[in-house]
């Protein structure tokens, strides 16, 4: 029988509360791991035979940049660590991992994600393109996802489930951290905590407006000349409120941006189109 399927936006959701307490599901049929390596988090996800979210684990780090990855002992430790935290909770080891990359990386960047796994001593057993992996996650196969990570903004265009096009471009969390740092006359670290706290979202939306402007016209310029009827946000930077209006009103299409827009992309790494085996 075939194992019954999770809502997207509701796995999406318990995926989130998982990593957030450390609680693990109860798995039915086969674990599958997976691995995110972000500019600004680390994030490991398990799934069970039906796509559905059992564990998942995250940590900041600083060792990639420009989707490449810049310190790899840090990488390989992160990652080591994570892996060995889902496994004590769930009881259970995991020799491979699907591993997630930004789509248009180098043959050796992605040498580079896949040697990171095998020093943590985790085989390789697919690597997705980040975009590829929020598609899963959303239970989409075609349109835009627009990620809007820390480092970077990437606008993938997806058909049958590939990547089409992509592009990514250096504007992200970092830089509306730069931009409150400055209005505000603080240091980068008391930016980042403040961009995050809901008690000042008032003080932070209209200072930060204009990059997610930014953010939304680099996305209209990769659009033009496809037939995109609806655009997915993820990404840790498209938590605003306001994220949402400030896309759809510049792309002039429905945006659509679910609860935890970080945990989209960890999800669907380990994620496997069910009927596949
Ligand atoms: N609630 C929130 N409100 C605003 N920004 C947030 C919130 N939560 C996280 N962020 C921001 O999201 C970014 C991290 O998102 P994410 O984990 O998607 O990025 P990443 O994958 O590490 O980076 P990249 O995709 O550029 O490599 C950081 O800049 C962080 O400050
Ligand atoms: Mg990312």
């Amino acid at each position: 029988m075939a194992p019954a399927l999770m809502a997207p936006e509701a796995a999406i959701r318990r995926f989130a509360e998982l990593v957030r307490t450390g609680e693990v599901e109860e798995p039915r049929g086969d674990l599958r791991l997976g691995i995110d390596l972000g500019t600004a988090n680390i994030v490991v996800s398990v799934v069970d035979g039906g796509n559905r979210p059992v564990a998942g684990a995250w940590v900041h780090s600083t060792v990639v940049r420009d989707g490449v990855v810049v310190d790899w002992a840090g990488a390989t430790t992160a990652v080591r660590r994570l892996k060995e935290d889902v496994e004590r909770r769930l009881g259970h080891r995991f020799t491979t991992a699907s591993v997630s990359i930004p789509p248009g990386i180098s043959e050796g960047d992605i040498k580079v994600f896949r040697n990171v796994a095998t020093a943590a001593g985790l085989e390789t057993d697919e690597v997705v393109d980040e975009p590829v992996a929020a598609a899963r996650a959303l239970g989409i196969a075609d349109g835009c996802v627009i990620d809007v990570g820390h480092g970077t903004t990437g606008v993938s265009i997806l058909a049958g489930g590939r990547v089409l096009k992509s592009i990514d471009e250096a504007t992200g969390g970092h830089h509306m951290n730069l931009v409150l740092a400055g209005a505000y006359k603080i240091d980068y670290d008391a930016a980042e905590v403040m961009k995050k706290d809901p008690a000042r979202r008032d003080d932070v939306i209209g200072v930060i407006r204009p990059t997610l402007e930014k953010m939304a016209s680099i996305a209209q310029a990769a659009l033009v000349g496809y037939d995109v009827p609806m655009v997915y946000l993820v990404g840790g930077s498209s938590s605003f409120p306001n994220a949402p209006d400030v896309f759809a009103s510049r792309l002039g299409r429905p945006v659509v941006r679910p609860i935890e827009p970080l945990f989209v992309t960890p999800l669907g790494i380990p994620m496997k189109e069910l009927g596949d085996d």
